[in-house]
């Protein structure tokens, strides 16, 4: 039973019921209010401010992140309603959690999040199939910690794709169906494949086995991966998913990409609609620092999308205060507030000039203190979740940036 999947799902069963029992017998633990000094001050969601997605109903979806165990919280479930029409699955939805072992797939946090999302009307994006990262070993790696060969490797994508977009199907509107596949600094590469992340365990791979003499590489895992994602859920809209997304570099790799991988499955003999790209959005994962936000290159980046005939998609916004390199970790002084304000108001003014082809921004994070970069205080709402001047930003961009030059 040692780290054995049946061990990783009594504890997943666990967790799940003392959380239930916490909610239900002690919600005056799950506190509104909390103590700070002497003073008692009250701290929750405030449902008479503007909603975000009735503010942009015209324009984009707006969408943040959820876990299974937050969909337990009343108050955060009336917030999530009143600014938000879509949901990407926090953690619940990758390869680590769903499959940890070959033969098992754990399903009960995701199909909490998503019979939340369908009760609240609420649509969700599923995030993600393939990925380097927070993957589950088994896809692309021997017990050895040698890579599986291609064949092997195809048929566990095949496997993990159909059994999981199958599972989903009908209850996710789209899919990030590749994550990261480009590697981290490059110039312009004359050929996308160049600069893609080569220690990526399914680029290994598919590499390990692969006839050079018929163009074969590590590199065709992706388009294996969009192919099969389309065959078993030909509704949802399928999505390749980066970040950094704004360097030149990486833009023009992705829009490559995608362009050649489009045209190849014009051609493909299992192509039933021939009008239909195979990657059809961008998504800009937008993890940027308030110190390197260049708005420009937002702007760049999504031109040189549509150009490649693609949707474009804002998939994981927050703007954490300082940079990579010189992390912030004190609360923003009022005067910080209002630079990380400033940013978001220049950015909602560029997604809103590209809405046509923009299909939806997601936030990465509901407030501060819940954020993956809680330091930086990247979010819209404090770790009180009261309102910061981002997000007035957000919903009044242009008045924002009129009354705060
Ligand atoms: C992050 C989550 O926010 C963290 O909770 C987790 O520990 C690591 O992953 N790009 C992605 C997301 O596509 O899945 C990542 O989410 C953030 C970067």
């Amino acid at each position: 039973m040692k780290n054995s999947p049946q061990k990783h799902r009594i504890i997943q069963l666990l967790l799940l019921l003392i959380t239930l029992v916490l909610f239900t017998i002690a919600p005056a633990t799950r506190t509104d209010s909390v103590k700070v000094g002497a003073t008692h001050i009250t701290s929750g969601w405030d449902l008479t401010l503007p909603s975000l997605a009735e503010t942009y109903k015209d324009y984009f979806m707006i969408g943040n992140v959820m876990s299974a165990h937050q969909t337990l919280d009343a108050n955060l479930t009336a917030m999530y309603k009143h600014h938000y029409n879509l949901v990407t699955a926090e953690n619940d939805m990758k390869p680590q959690y769903l499959s940890p072992a070959k033969g098992f797939y754990y399903f009960i946090m995701a199909d909490m999040l998503i019979n939340w999302a369908a009760a609240n009307n609420i649509k969700v994006h599923g995030h993600t199939l393939v990925w380097h990262s927070q993957s589950a070993t088994w896809l692309t790696t021997g017990v050895d910690g040698k890579p599986l060969t291609r064949a092997e490797a195809r048929a566990n994508l095949q496997e993990y794709i159909t059994n999981v977009a199958g599972h989903f199907r009908g209850k996710v509107i789209s899919w990030d169906v590749v994550n990261e596949a480009f590697s981290d600094g490059s110039g312009i590469p004359n050929h996308w494949k160049d600069a893609l992340r080569k220690d990526s365990p399914w680029y290994l791979a598919y590499e390990n086995g692969a006839d050079k003499s018929k163009g074969e590489s590590g590199a065709d895992y992706i388009y294996d991966a969009f192919v099969f994602t389309r065959l078993t859920d030909p509704e949802a809209t399928l999505f390749y998913n980066d970040y950094n997304e704004t360097d030149a570099w990486k833009r023009e790799a992705m829009a490559m990409m995608a362009e050649e991988l489009n045209a190849k499955w014009r051609t493909d003999e299992r192509n039933t609609q021939p009008d239909r790209l195979l990657i059809e959005v961008l998504g800009m994962q937008a993890h940027y620092w308030t110190d390197s936000l260049d708005v420009h290159a937002v702007e760049a980046a999504i031109a040189r999308f549509i150009k490649s005939g693609v949707k474009v998609a804002v998939t994981e916004l927050d703007i954490p205060y300082g940079s990579w390199t010189n992390q912030h970790s004190e609360p923003l002084t009022k005067e910080e507030a209002l630079n990380q304000a400033r940013l978001y108001a220049q950015l909602f003014m560029v997604y809103k000039k590209y809405a046509a082809h923009i299909d939806r921004v997601t936030f990465w994070g509901k407030a501060d203190s819940q954020s993956w970069r809680a330091k930086g205080s990247p979010l819209l709402f404090d770790g009180n979740f009261a309102p910061k001047p981002a997000y007035y930003a957000v919903i009044d961009p242009e008045g924002f940036l009129r009354a705060n030059r």
